[in-house]
């Protein structure tokens, strides 16, 4: 089989097989980065990360493309390539902070917070050679798309990519439920970024997200201890309580996972949960729902807290849990590399113990010193040792497989099905080789 050429690829990926080699395989990677993380919408940043004018935030749109989110004079957010027109350097090297302008370490051009080319140091030397310093070409130049979605900004360089709203399709309601819950429609970040190696493919991340068939095993002993730690309390330590709750859903039986629901859409996009998820019984803060209640009305608030997701995943490069509010970013560094950003965010107009459960959360689930997430990393390490292995080419995701129902723009199946793997598959044949989405 020669990896590379789209017959090869084909074979790597069947309805429920996947071969070792789309985990392991450098060259593989490297495609992945140019098909999939360069066609596709890729989460950027959000509109509060960047709230006055010149502030900016810098990440990479793939392993290596350096983008700026920035808030130009206009106030306007706009996404642009990080590289100056002149030699090529990374412009702005800062994580983010605000600027009046950019201004290159190597020889000095200086660009506007939209792009344009404001000054060259000794520009006289370029008088009468043919090149012009007010052509576009020497601006820093915008990606090809960029967009926000309710705040949420993301960019792609495939100009011929459908619009963000098309490419969202049904899965834009998580981030309706997600701003709705906050009394004032709106969500800001706060509280900072948890952000981590793991030392696995980036799809392995995804792929987990999802899978309810794995919490019974790999996060029993921290369901066990919390359990114990729980039965030592007495009745009034409701603190304690609410903090602890967050963890006995995690080893919820199969019968409950498979309540949950799992729904697929187009370009890989799915979340597991709806009706019910692991957040579905968290304690409602009195005060946050009588502020939800004030703003919104009873029926409404109920169907707004109700919608119950476990996560979401906006496929490749993020997910987020809006029961929770707080959201997880993939950034894929090498073949067998990534690192998982956690950012988490305030309900505007809610009481702040409201931002003090997401912050908990963060920790308690999703940071390097949590009692969860590394139970994952864990897993994710161990299946990138197994498949260096050659013992078997396959991995399978055949659970409920021929179950699934198609209901117009999305595809429903029982909660512990590999339905979303089977999603996220479609669109990595979709994306590699030009499959319908
Ligand atoms: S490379 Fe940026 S000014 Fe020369
Ligand atoms: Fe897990």
């Amino acid at each position: 089989m020669i990896i590379g050429t789209d017959s090869g690829l084909a074979g790597l990926v069947e309805p429920c097989r996947l071969n070792r080699r789309i985990y392991t395989d450098p060259a593989i990677f490297e495609l992945e980065m140019e098909r999939i993380w360069g066609r596709a919408w890729i989460f950027i940043g959000h509109e509060s990360q960047v709230p006055q004018p010149g502030d900016y935030f810098t990440t990479n749109i793939n392993h290596r493309i350096p983008v700026v989110m920035v808030r130009d004079r206009d106030g306007s957010v706009r996404v642009l390539h990080n590289r100056c027109a002149h030699k090529g350097a990374k412009v702005v090297d800062k994580r983010c902070g605000n600027a009046r302008a950019f201004r290159c370490c190597y020889h000095g051009w200086t660009y506007a917070t939209d792009g344009t080319l404001l000054k060259i140091p000794n520009e006289k030397g370029y008088d009468g050679t043919g090149m012009n310093p007010k052509d576009p070409q020497w601006n820093l130049q915008p990606v090809a798309q960029y967009a926000a979605y309710r705040g949420f900004v993301f960019a792609t360089l495939d100009p011929r990519a459908p619009d963000l709203v098309t490419w969202l399709g049904g899965a834009a309601a998580c981030f309706d439920n997600l701003c709705e819950r906050a009394p004032e429609g709106e969500v800001e970040v706060a509280g900072g970024v948890l952000r981590y190696d793991h030392a696995c493919n980036w799809k392995l991340f995804l792929e987990n997200l999802n899978d309810t068939h794995h919490p019974q095993t790999t996060h029993q002993s921290v369901v066990d201890a919390a359990m114990d730690y729980l039965g030592t309390l007495p009745p009034e330590a409701t603190k304690e309580r609410a903090e602890a709750e967050m963890i006995p859903p995690f080893g919820g039986s199969y019968e409950n996972f498979e309540k949950s629901g799992i729904t697929g859409f187009r370009y890989g996009h799915h979340y597991d949960g709806g009706k019910t998820s692991i957040h579905a019984n968290y304690s409602v803060n009195p005060v946050y729902r009588d502020a939800m209640v004030a703003a919104y009305g009873e029926a409404r608030t109920q169907e707004i807290l109700s919608f119950n997701t476990h996560n979401t995943c906006y496929y490749p490069s993020l997910t987020i849990k809006t029961a929770v509010q707080n959201i997880r970013v993939v950034r894929p560094l090498a073949v067998n590399r990534c690192v998982i950003e956690t950012w988490s965010f305030r309900l505007k107009g809610a009481p702040p113990e409201m931002l003090q459960r997401t912050l908990l959360y963060s920790r308690l689930i999703n940071s390097v010193g949590s009692m969860v997430g590394p139970d994952d990393l864990e897993s994710y390490m161990r299946i990138q040792a197994g498949l260096e292995g050659t013992g078997s080419e396959w991995v399978e995701m055949y659970r409920e497989f021929g179950r699934d129902r198609d209901e117009g723009d999305r595809t429903v199946g029982t909660g512990t099905s590999d339905l979303d793997m089977r999603t996220q598959y479609r669109a990595w044949r979709h994306y590699m080789l030009g499959e319908v989405a």
